[in-house]
């Protein structure tokens, strides 16, 4: 799928206008056929992510046993195998550039008395599986083979899965999520506490088809999830959000170009994925929340933002788990504002689609902008403006690639990426979305 590299190159361009809607939400996109592939009966979801990662955990469900249709645009239907009914696959399970996909489909299968592969691309082979074959291990799992604890690995599921009371050593719901998802097939209650919250879409949909899921405070920021095994699971419909993920770089995009107003509609504003809206806040961006709503289950409000001058600020490191994935948009913004800023506690950055803690300051960098790495805090000395004209590597990561393309939008001079074709990972559209707001991005 990325045999040909694809560079790209933004251009400085003026304020941004106009009302767009970024695809939905990765997270819940995976989860919906996941969790509905459990289920027994038809589960129809709308506003599905159509981007790579998920795809390839339709691929996965499918070659499980769930049938997957897709009726239209964003419009799926998923016809599960009920908890622990998954068949054993015929041909490795690729998951693309997807950790969470990868994850979640480990504790999926480390539930069913079925053994599988697991492979994916060249930056899902570098990242650790350990961390999560170990406590799937607890529950009665065996890993058959793995490169040092990397992909491409074989797991065989429990016949008998036990339940466990888990403590993530890192605040991960990637983590959590696989063990909750194991936990649904063994008896008893599988018990999760976590340090720091992290984002709570498995337990909501669990409990969403009817699961008996339990969340209550543990210690200052952190949660106790309680699931009762072997529920039976209902089919519900599912709506997906748009993605605060993906609703980010837009967002950067406006907030840092002076005279942009731009609407994103009905974007997701769970709390525990909002760390970047209150940090540009902080910043001085101007974003507004406008028809604050329900969708799904979830807490969606169309966003307003204009241009602004933004001040640097220090990001505490309790913040990361809300933010995760939003670091390389938010070094952008500390670029463009006026100061320091210091984003703290970064160290998980090291192990997502590539390296993004080197890879930010390196696009940073090469774009003419102060930047120091100390430690696992990233620290930009942002003068309100960039320079650009730099050549960055991208690494086979879609957030990189978007992050320096809006980085070129404001910076004086253009600024190139060397491979722009991990964006439909998780935001097809993106250079169409963009150009339809005034972007100049080319190939
Ligand atoms: C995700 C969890 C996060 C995040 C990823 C999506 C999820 O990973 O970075 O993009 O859907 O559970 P970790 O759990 O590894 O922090």
């Amino acid at each position: 799928m990325h045999d040909n590299p694809s560079p790209l190159t933004a251009r400085h361009s003026g304020p941004l206008r106009g009302r767009v809607r970024v695809p939905g939400d990765k997270s819940i996109s995976h989860r919906a056929l996941i969790v509905g592939a459990l289920t027994v009966g038809e589960t129809r979801i709308s506003g599905l992510l159509e981007g790579e990662d998920v795809l390839n955990t339709g691929e996965a469900v499918r070659a499980l046993g769930a049938d997957v249709d897709r009726a239209g645009v964003g419009a799926w239907r998923v016809h599960g195998v009920g908890v622990a009914g998954f068949a054993e696959p015929s041909a490795p399970l690729d998951f693309g550039n997807s950790g969470t996909g990868c994850r979640l489909m480990l504790g999926a299968v480390a539930g069913c008395p079925i053994a599988a592969s697991f492979d994916g691309d060249g930056s899902l082979r570098k990242r650790p599986m350990r961390r999560v074959l170990e406590p799937l291990e607890r529950m009665g799992a065996r890993t058959l083979a793995a490169n040092d604890g990397r992909l491409p690995l074989r797991l065989a599921g429990a016949r008998d899965p036990i339940p466990i009371v888990y403590e993530p050593p890192v605040a991960s719901a990637q983590l959590k999520s696989a063990v909750l998802l194991a936990g649904l097939a063994a008896p008893g209650e599988t018990v999760v506490l976590e340090t720091e919250a992290t984002r709570d879409h498995t337990e909501k949909m669990l409990a969403h088809f009817g699961a008996d899921v339990r969340v209550e405070p543990h210690g200052a920021h952190g949660r106790r999830i309680t699931l009762a095994g072997q529920p039976e699971l209902t089919p519900r419909p599912i709506i997906v959000p748009a993605d605060p993920s993906s609703a980010a770089f837009p967002l950067v995009a406006a907030a840092i170009t002076l005279g942009s107003d731009l609407i994103l509609e009905g974007v997701m504003l769970n709390p525990l994925r909002t760390g970047l809206i209150d940090t540009l806040t902080d910043m001085g961006a101007a974003i507004e929340r406008l028809g604050s709503r329900l969708e799904g289950g979830e807490d969606v409000a169309d966003l307003r933002v204009r241009g602004s001058v933004l001040r640097g600020v220090e990001v505490p490191a309790a913040r990361a788990p809300v933010m995760i994935d939003e670091y390389p948009i938010l070094a952008v913004a500390a670029a463009f504002a006026e100061g320091t800023t210091v984003m703290r506690g970064l160290k998980e950055l090291r192990v997502k689609e590539s390296d993004r803690l080197v890879g930010t300051a390196d696009m940073l960098r090469v774009n003419g902008a102060t930047v120091e790495i100390d430690g696992d805090d990233l620290i930009v000395e942002g003068r309100g403006r960039a320079i650009g004209g730099g050549f960055v590597a991208t690494h086979m990561d879609h957030r990189l690639a978007m992050s320096a393309l809006v980085m070129g939008l404001g910076s004086e001079q253009p600024v190139k990426i060397d491979d722009g074709s991990f964006i439909a990972t998780s935001f097809p559209d993106f250079i169409a979305l963009m150009r339809g707001l005034g972007a100049d991005i080319a190939s």
